[in-house]
């Protein structure tokens, strides 16, 4: 398979296999405006809790908004009941959403302790009984992303791969690592190419460490994955997608001066003024604006003076007026736990 060619998710055909990923507290409207510019194959909302949408919380819905230019969209639930579970899904699919996922890699105590997010892997039947309710419930396709295991002694990629594709799943993305690894060390691609190998017909989505062109296609050879999905790749590089294809096609990958980071900066600040309150935008453009400026010199200045400003006004002018350069413009890092609220 050509990595740059269309991606047949069932039915339905995305435009490319370069996926962003579900970032909570990250990928929210105004992130998916900016992802959205660059086409990525497929884009996931930050996860939603089932039982939330289930009794119609408007908060949860409000996570959900989308506009036209967004599609193809995904929407992921997260959840440990079968019995919310096609209830949920058929939400996601009525709100016009293409695909319904389910999450099964989120590490956080508050979530697993019910036995959802990562809790599942604990639990692989649950995930199958889980996923055959979704898949019951609606005709958009159903995906699942899932981390390696609960630990390295439990490793259970491949034989939740299988799990979901006699559920019915169309994908599964995995994150190369446990639970219990957090985000510390590096993702275990081993455990993608285990599981691409075990699947027979079911997609395998692969996860974890792709920031960048090269990453990328590491990933597709190294595993042979069917796509990959970048996460913390994507924050303050909207445009990954575009360069990961253009890479992959063997055309010249454009070079991002901190001009267009800077330009980028500010258009997503405009998009945030448009949805959010002002005190709202204040407090994204705190964390988002330290994602564009990631490889700049004068980061910690920038910070400093970003975390002080106390209106749409103040970050406005900021953005506008601050000097940005890059130190080194190879670099791309990951943004640690520490930047970000992490799920
Ligand atoms: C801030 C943050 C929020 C996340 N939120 C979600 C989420 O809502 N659902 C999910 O399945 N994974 C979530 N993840 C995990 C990522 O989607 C991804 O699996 C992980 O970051 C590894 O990919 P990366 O190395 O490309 O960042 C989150 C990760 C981070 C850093």
């Amino acid at each position: 398979m050509k990595p740059f060619s269309p991606f047949q998710l069932g039915k339905f055909t995305l435009p490319n296999p370069i996926f962003y990923a579900p970032l909570a507290g990250c990928s929210d409207f105004p992130f998916r405006q900016m992802s959205a510019k660059y086409s990525p194959g497929l884009m996931y909302c930050e996860m939603v809790k089932m039982d939330a949408l289930v009794r119609h919380d408007p908060n949860t819905f409000r996570m959900l908004d989308f506009e036209k230019g967004m599609h193809p969209i995904g929407g992921q639930l997260c959840g440990a009941k079968p019995q919310l579970a096609g209830k949920a899904a058929k939400i996601i699919e009525e709100l016009g959403f293409d695909v319904v996922d389910l999450n099964c890699g989120c590490p956080v105590d508050k979530v697993t302790k019910d036995g959802s997010g990562s809790g599942l892997l604990k639990t692989p039947q649950l995930i199958g009984e889980i996923l055959a309710e979704m898949v019951a419930a609606v005709k958009i396709p159903v995906t699942l992303k899932i981390r390696a295991g609960w630990d390295e002694e439990n490793i259970c990629a491949e034989e939740v791969t299988q799990i979901a594709e006699q559920a019915g799943a169309q994908a599964i993305a995995i994150h190369g690592r446990t639970r219990q690894q957090a985000y510390r060390g590096p993702a275990n691609w081993d455990y993608i190419k285990a599981s691409k190998q075990a699947a027979k017909n079911i997609k395998v989505i692969g996860n974890g460490d792709v920031v960048d062109p090269e990453s990328a296609k590491r990933m597709f050879e190294y595993t042979g994955c069917d796509a990959v999905l970048v996460a913390r790749g994507t924050m303050g590089q909207p445009w990954i997608a575009q360069d990961i294809l253009s890479y992959l096609k063997g055309e010249q990958v454009p070079v991002r001066t901190p001009e267009d980071c800077r330009q980028a900066l500010y258009t997503h600040f405009l998009c945030a003024e448009k949805y959010y309150n002002p005190r709202q935008v204040v407090v994204e453009m705190r964390r988002v604006g330290c994602w564009y400026i990631k490889s700049s010199s004068g980061t910690r200045e920038f910070r400093g003076l970003i975390s002080r400003a106390s209106s749409p006004e103040e970050v406005r002018h900021l953005i506008q007026n601050f000097s940005f350069s890059h130190e080194n413009e190879a670099t791309h890092s990951l943004n640690s736990d520490a930047d970000c609220e992490a799920c």
